[in-house]
C-alpha cells in the first residue's frame, strides 16, 4: 500500500484530516452498526447537549508501524474499558468494548496510508469520542448520542522531543476531589485551559496539579500522569482516585519490575518529596515518556539531577523497553499488542 506523501519528520503534534473515521449512532436505546465516513464534519443541533452542558467523553490510542512492516495498536481494549466507565459517569449510554475495539481496527485499516513509516518518530493518533448530540435545554442527559473515531498522524507532543521539561506546581486544581479527575471528559480538559496557556505564557512546559483536598500530595499534569525515579532506583508513581488510570503508567510499571528487575511502588507521593528524586516523568499516549528536568513551586527550584539535556537512565531503559515493545523490537506481554 502507497503512504501518502507526508514529512512524518516534521510532524507535531497537531490535527491533519484523513481519508476516513468511523461513525455510530445511539438512538432509541441502540447503538446502529456504524459506518466509515469521507466526511471530517459534524452537523448538529444549536442545542445539543454537548454544547450546552459538555456531555462529551474520548480517548487516545496510537497506532505503529512495526520494525518488520505490521501496523499494530497497544492495549486498546483497556481504552474501550476506560472509555466504558467515562460513559457510565457521565450518564452516556456505553459503545460495547468488543465493537470498540474492531472499529479502531476497521478505522486505522482504512487509513494505512496515514500510518507512519516505522523508525520515522511519528504515529497514528487514533481519538475515539462520543456525545450528547439531540437538543437539550434543561440539565438532564441526552437521549441520542454520536460516537466517532478519527485518526491523525503526529510527532512528538512536547516540540523538544525527548529534551526535558520545565513544569511548574499549579496554584489551581483540575479536578474536584470526589469529582471527575478519574475518567476522560471533555470538561477536565476545558478546565485546563486558562491554566496551561497561564503556564506557557510564564515559560513553563507543563502544570503539576496537587490533591485537589489537602493540596500536599502529587497527582498528575493536565495530558499525563508522573513517573518518579529514586536515587536508589525505585519506580513510584503517585496513587490517587482523582487522576486518570494512564494505560502508559500502568503497562510502564509492569515493564519496569517484569523486563526490568525494578522495584515499583505505587503510593501517596508528597510535594515534599519532590527534592529527593532523581528522576522524573510524564507518561501518556501523547507524550510516551517526556522527562522533567526541574519542577517549579513559587520561589523554590528542583532541579532534578538529571538534568537538562537527556533522560535519566532509568527513563531511558522504560522509554525503549515501553517503545520497542509497541514497535515489535521486544516481545510483548500476552495480549498488548493488537495486530491490524
Ligand atoms: N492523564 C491525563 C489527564 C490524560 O489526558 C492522559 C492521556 O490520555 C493521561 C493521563 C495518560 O493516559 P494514557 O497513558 O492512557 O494515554
Ligand atoms: C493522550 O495522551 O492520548 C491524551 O489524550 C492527552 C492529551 C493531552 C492529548
Amino acid at each position: 500500500m502507497e503512504k501518502k506523501n507526508i514529512d512524518w519528520g516534521s510532524l507535531g503534534f497537531a490535527y491533519m484530516p484523513t481519508d476516513k473515521r468511523f461513525v455510530a449512532n445511539y438512538k432509541d436505546g441502540a447503538w446502529d452498526e456504524g459506518t466509515l465516513s469521507d466526511d471530517p464534519m459534524i452537523t448538529m443541533s444549536e442545542c445539543a447537549c454537548v454544547l450546552q452542558y459538555a456531555q462529551t467523553c474520548f480517548e487516545g490510542i496510537k497506532a505503529y508501524t512495526t520494525e518488520d512492516g505490521r501496523i499494530v495498536t497497544f492495549r486498546p481494549d483497556l481504552n474501550a474499558k476506560r472509555m466504558a466507565d467515562s460513559a457510565k459517569r457521565l450518564q452516556m449510554p456505553v459503545f460495547p468494548e468488543d465493537r470498540f475495539v474492531q472499529a479502531v481496527v476497521d478505522v486505522v485499516q482504512a487509513n494505512a496510508a496515514y500510518v507512519p513509516p516505522y523508525g520515522s518518530g511519528a504515529t497514528l493518533y487514533i481519538r475515539p469520542y462520543m456525545f450528547g448530540i439531540n437538543p437539550v435545554i434543561g440539565v438532564k442527559p441526552a437521549t441520542e448520542y454520536q460516537f466517532r473515531i478519527f485518526v491523525t498522524p503526529v510527532g512528538p507532543y512536547f516540540k523538544g522531543g525527548a529534551k526535558p521539561i520545565t513544569i511548574r506546581v499549579s496554584d489551581v486544581d483540575r479536578a474536584a476531589p470526589h469529582g471527575t479527575g478519574d475518567i476522560k471528559a471533555g470538561l477536565n480538559y476545558a478546565m485546563s485551559l486558562y491554566n496551561i496557556v497561564d503556564a506557557h505564557n510564564k515559560g513553563f512546559d507543563e502544570n503539576m496539579y496537587l490533591d485537589p483536598a489537602t493540596r500536599t500530595y502529587v497527582e498528575e499534569t493536565g495530558g499525563a500522569n508522573f513517573i518518579f525515579v529514586t536515587k536508589d532506583g525505585k519506580v513510584v508513581t503517585p496513587k490517587s482516585n482523582s487522576i486518570l488510570p494512564s494505560v502508559t503508567r500502568r503497562s510502564l510499571m509492569y515493564v519496569a519490575k517484569e523486563y526490568l528487575g525494578l522495584e515499583v511502588e505505587e503510593r501517596k507521593i508528597a510535594k515534599d518529596e519532590l527534592k529527593d528524586f532523581a528522576e522524573a516523568g510524564l507518561c501518556g499516549t501523547a507524550a510516551v515518556i517526556s522527562p522533567v528536568g526541574k519542577i517549579v513551586d513559587h520561589d523554590t527550584e528542583i532541579c532534578l539531577p538529571s538534568g537538562m539535556e537527556e533522560m535519566g537512565p532509568i527513563t531511558k531503559k522504560l522509554y525503549d523497553t515501553l517503545t520497542g515493545i509497541q514497535m515489535g523490537r521486544i516481545k510483548a506481554p500476552e495480549g498488548w499488542i493488537k495486530e491490524i
